[in-house]
């Protein structure tokens, strides 16, 4: 895997790799000494064109818990706010010869074209409404540590489907992974034809009783330029999951941030049934396991030239 640009190109057993590496990196989270030596003397970019906290803090940590160097930049702030190109400040970057970046941006298909600009491994921490494969990973690592498998699991994500990465990439790993996924909201935030993608689609609530998961997303008022509902408070009454609509056997998940008391209610975001915090720490040992693919596993990129001192150390080796 050169690349991780979508969770499209993910085969089930890749997937599975990924989430065994991360098992292996919970691990040695666990350990007094959380730091591993396998990326020492590489360099990673974080570059961030759209707001993050989760996976701006989770993979800057994960780069660091693997020993490498760590450039992290916003857009916000540096010279992209005096009019530098994607493609020049790609340069720009890859001129401290980086094993690898890691972009947020807020056009679907940013990732892919950087990628062909830069020699680094790429991944996509989102690209518009397009991919959000990282996220697909962390989740499905998290529903798998709970239920073992997700083969035949009946998941319904519901909300804003329209506007959502996460939507898109978690449709499509929860189906490879074997899971039965509905999508729920009103027919103006569901994308016509995603049926095509492998799922259900209900324009209301009823049925969500059958989920073993209720997957909610946030309502992106950033990326709505038209009213897609006639208000808030009318979409909270009718697709807000709270405490009265989620029962005690199921397990509720949400990407963050959340809009308290839209999406969610306050009571079911801190209810015993809520992984939300389950899957941020999930971020970061998944996380840390996509770098070690990209740039240590079996078909990591060796730039040329590395001598026998930057081979990939075994994960169990403190730094
Ligand atoms: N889930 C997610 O992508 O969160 P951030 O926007 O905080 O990174």
């Amino acid at each position: 895997m050169k690349h991780l640009l979508s969770i499209e190109q993910l085969s089930r057993e890749e997937i599975e790799a990924i989430l065994d590496r991360a098992e292996s990196f919970a691990e040695v989270g666990r350990r007094d000494i959380k730091k591993v030596p396998t990326l020492r003397g590489r360099t990673v970019v974080s570059l961030f064109y759209e707001s993050s906290t989760r996976t701006s803090s989770s993979f800057d940590l994960a780069a660091k818990r693997l020993s490498a160097d760590l450039v992290s930049v916003k857009a916000a702030g540096s010279s992209v706010d005096k009019g530098e190109s994607l493609k020049d400040t790609i340069a720009t970057l890859s001129a401290y010869d980086p094993a690898a970046i890691v972009i947020r941006h807020p056009y679907a298909g940013a990732a892919q074209m950087v990628a062909g600009w830069t020699a680094a491994a790429v991944v996509n921490a989102g690209d518009g409404k397009h991919e959000h494969p990282s996220q697909a990973l962390l989740d499905v690592y998290t529903l798998r540590r709970r239920l073992g498998s997700l083969e035949g699991v009946r998941i319904w994500i519901v909300g804003d489907v329209l506007h959502s990465r996460v939507a898109r990439s978690n449709l499509i790993a929860f189906n490879r992974m074997g899971a039965e996924v509905t999508v729920c909201g009103p027919p103006t935030l569901i994308p016509r034809g995603i049926e095509e993608l492998g799922c259900e689609v209900s324009y209301s609530l009823n049925g969500v009783e059958e989920a073993e998961v209720v997957y909610a997303l946030r309502m992106q008022k950033e990326r709505m330029s038209e009213s897609f509902v006639p208000s808030l408070r009318e979409y909270a009454a009718n697709f807000q999951i709270d405490t009265r609509r989620l029962n005690p056997r199921q397990l509720l998940m949400h990407p963050g941030p959340v809009n308290r008391g839209v999406e969610l209610s306050g009571e079911a975001i801190d209810s015993p049934q809520s992984l939300i915090t389950e899957q941020v720490a999930a971020g970061l040992v998944v996380r840390m396991a996509i770098l070690y693919e990209l740039l240590a596993g079996s078909e990591g990129q060796t730039p040329a030239g590395e001598g026998e001192g930057s081979k990939p150390t075994p994960i169990g080796t403190p730094a």
